[in-house]
C-alpha cells in the first residue's frame, strides 16, 4: 500500500488478445496472463460469444435446488477428461475456497468413514494455496501467512521437491526422492492422524515458479495408498495445461504406465478464461459415496451463493471447446520452442541461475549479489516501459504468457524482457545491497 505512490496501479481501458492498452493509448504484453488466469487472450471472440448467448438465457441460478445445462456439461467434461476416475464436481468460486472444500471433504470424508482421528494436513515447504485461513494453514509463504499466524490451524511441514536443492552430483529425480523421505518419516509417525497432503503437483507458481520432478508425484502417490490419506492436487495454477498436460497430475505415471489421479483436484484461474470467478474440487466417486445418508450432517455442506455460476461454467465451456477445437496442447508444444529458443541467451548469462521451463512457464533466478533492493519493483517498472506487464516473484522473473504465442510475439517477448532485465541491473539504486535476506516480494502483491 505504501509504495503505490512510486509502483501507481496502471490504468487498463481494455484488452485485446495478449494486449492491454492503457488510457493513455500505450500498450502491455500481459506476460503473466493476469495472475495466470487468461489462457486465450483479452476478449476472445469465442469466449465472448458463448458469454453473449448464457447472458441472454441464463446468467445465475442457485445449485441449491436447481441445476442447469451449464453446470453439469461441465463437470461431465472434466469427468471424462479424467478418463472417469473424477467422477464429482464441487462448485465454488475462487482458488481459495476449492482449497477449503478439498480439506473439509478430505476431513468429513474419513469422519464418515468412523476415523474422525484423520484431521491433520499435511502441506509443502514454500507452498502457496491461497489466502482464506484454511487455505493459509497449509501455506508455506511468510509474507502471506505471518500476520494471521496466531489464527491459523497446525499443519505439517515437509520438504519441497524443488528442483534447485540440488547438491552437486544430485540429480531432479534425486531431490525429490529426498522429500518423498520426509513424507514417508512422517506418515510413519502420524498416518493414523493425517487427513491428506495438499500439493501443486510439477510446479510450486507462487514460491518463484519452482519445479519438480514428476516421479516426486509418482511416489506421493505410492505413499498415500500405502498409508491411508488423501492426495489434494491443488491445480488452480498448473491447471488447464500450463505445464504441457490438461492436469499436471496426468504426468505422474511414467510413459506406458496407467495413469494415476490423485484424491481430490482443485481447479480455477484458467479453467474460465480469464473471465470470471469459478472454481470446483474434483473427487472419485467412492469419496461422494461416503457423504450419501439420510442424517443431513453426514452430506456435504458447504454453500456460497454463486456457487456454480452459470456465466462462469459457461465461459469454461467455452475454454474446454478452445482446447479441443484448437488442439491447443498440440499448439503450445510447437510454439514453446519459440520462446525458449529466444531466451537461450540467459543460459550463458553469469548474472541469471536455474533458468528453467516446463510447459507455458519460463523462469530464471537473478543472482543475489547482483539484483539489488527492491529488484521485483524496479524490473515490474522498467517492463511497463518496455511494452510489458510483467512481475518477477523476488528475484525469479518468470513468463507465463496466453497461449497465443507465435514466432513473432516468442520474439518480442524475450527481446523485451532481455532489455528489461539489462535495464534493471543497469539502475541499481545507490547504496544498493544484495537483499537475499528480505522478504521475498510476492507473486501477489
Ligand atoms: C496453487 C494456487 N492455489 C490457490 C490459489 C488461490 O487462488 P485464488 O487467488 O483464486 O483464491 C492460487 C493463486 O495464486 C494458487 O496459485
Amino acid at each position: 500500500m505504501q509504495r503505490l505512490g512510486t509502483v501507481p496501479p496502471l490504468p487498463i481501458a481494455r484488452g485485446e488478445g495478449v494486449w492491454l492498452h492503457d488510457y493513455a493509448g500505450a500498450r502491455y504484453f500481459d506476460a503473466n496472463s493476469s495472475w495466470w488466469v487468461n489462457l486465450f487472450g483479452h476478449a476472445d471472440a469465442r469466449i465472448n460469444a458463448a458469454l453473449r448467448e448464457q447472458l441472454e438465457t441464463l446468467p445465475h441460478v442457485m445449485l441449491a435446488g436447481c441445476t442447469h445445462a451449464p453446470a453439469v456439461e461441465l463437470a461431465e467434461r472434466l469427468r471424462a477428461m479424467t478418463g472417469g476416475v473424477l467422477g464429482h464436481a464441487f462448485y465454488a468460486s475462487d482458488g481459495a475456497s476449492a482449497v477449503e472444500i478439498a480439506l473439509k471433504m478430505s476431513f468429513h470424508a474419513w469422519r464418515n468413514l468412523g476415523r474422525s482421528d484423520k484431521r491433520e494436513f499435511v502441506c509443502l515447504r514454500q507452498g502457496y494455496h491461497g489466502e482464506t485461513l484454511g487455505a493459509l494453514a497449509v501455506t508455506d509463504v511468510a509474507v502471506f501467512r505471518d500476520a494471521y499466524d496466531p489464527l491459523l490451524m497446525r499443519a505439517h511441514l515437509v520438504m519441497s521437491p524443488d528442483a534447485r536443492q540440488a547438491l552437486p552430483g544430485e540429480s531432479a529425480a534425486d531431490v525429490a526422492a529426498r522429500a518423498l523421505a520426509d513424507v514417508r518419516a512422517l506418515f510413519e509417525a502420524r498416518h493414523e492422524h493425517i487427513a491428506a497432503v495438499i500439493v501443486e503437483p510439477l510446479v510450486q507458481c507462487a514460491a518463484g515458479m519452482a519445479l519438480h520432478d514428476a516421479a516426486y508425484l509418482r511416489g506421493l502417490r505410492a505413499l498415500c495408498d500405502a498409508f491411508d490419506v488423501h492426495l489434494i492436487a491443488d491445480e488452480i495454477a498448473v491447471g488447464c495445461g500450463r505445464t504441457g498436460s490438461f492436469f499436471a497430475f496426468e504426468q505422474a505415471a511414467l510413459p506406458g504406465e496407467a495413469p494415476l489421479w490423485p484424491d481430490f483436484v482443485c481447479l480455477s484461474k484458467g479453467i474460465s478464461g480469464g473471465y470470471l470467478p469459478l472454481s470446483l474440487v474434483l473427487t472419485r466417486d467412492a469419496i461422494y459415496e461416503v457423504f450419501l445418508d439420510d442424517d443431513v450432517a453426514r452430506g456435504f455442506l458447504h454453500s456460497h451463493s454463486y456457487t456454480g455460476n452459470a456465466l462462469a461454467c459457461r465461459a469454461a465451456l467455452a475454454v474446454l471447446d478452445r482446447f479441443a477445437e484448437d488442439d491447443v496442447l498440440a499448439r503450445n508444444r510447437a510454439t514453446a520452442p519459440l520462446l525458449s529458443t529466444a531466451l537461450a541467451p540467459l543460459g550463458d548469462d553469469a548474472r541469471i541461475e536455474h533458468l528453467r521451463h516446463t510447459g507455458m512457464i519460463w523462469a530464471f533466478d537473478v543472482r543475489a549479489d547482483v539484483a539489488g533492493e527492491r529488484f521485483a519493483e524496479r524490473f515490474h517498472l522498467a517492463g511497463r516501459d518496455n511494452g510489458l506487464l510483467i512481475r518477477p516473484i523476488g528475484h525469479t522473473v518468470y513468463l507465463m504468457p496466453p497461449y497465443l504465442l507465435d514466432a513473432e510475439l516468442a520474439q518480442w517477448l524475450a527481446t523485451q524482457t532481455l532489455t528489461t532485465l539489462e535495464q534493471t541491473l543497469a539502475n541499481r539504486p545507490r547504496n544498493s545491497r544484495p537483499d537475499a535476506d528480505r522478504a521475498p516480494e510476492p507473486a501477489t502483491a
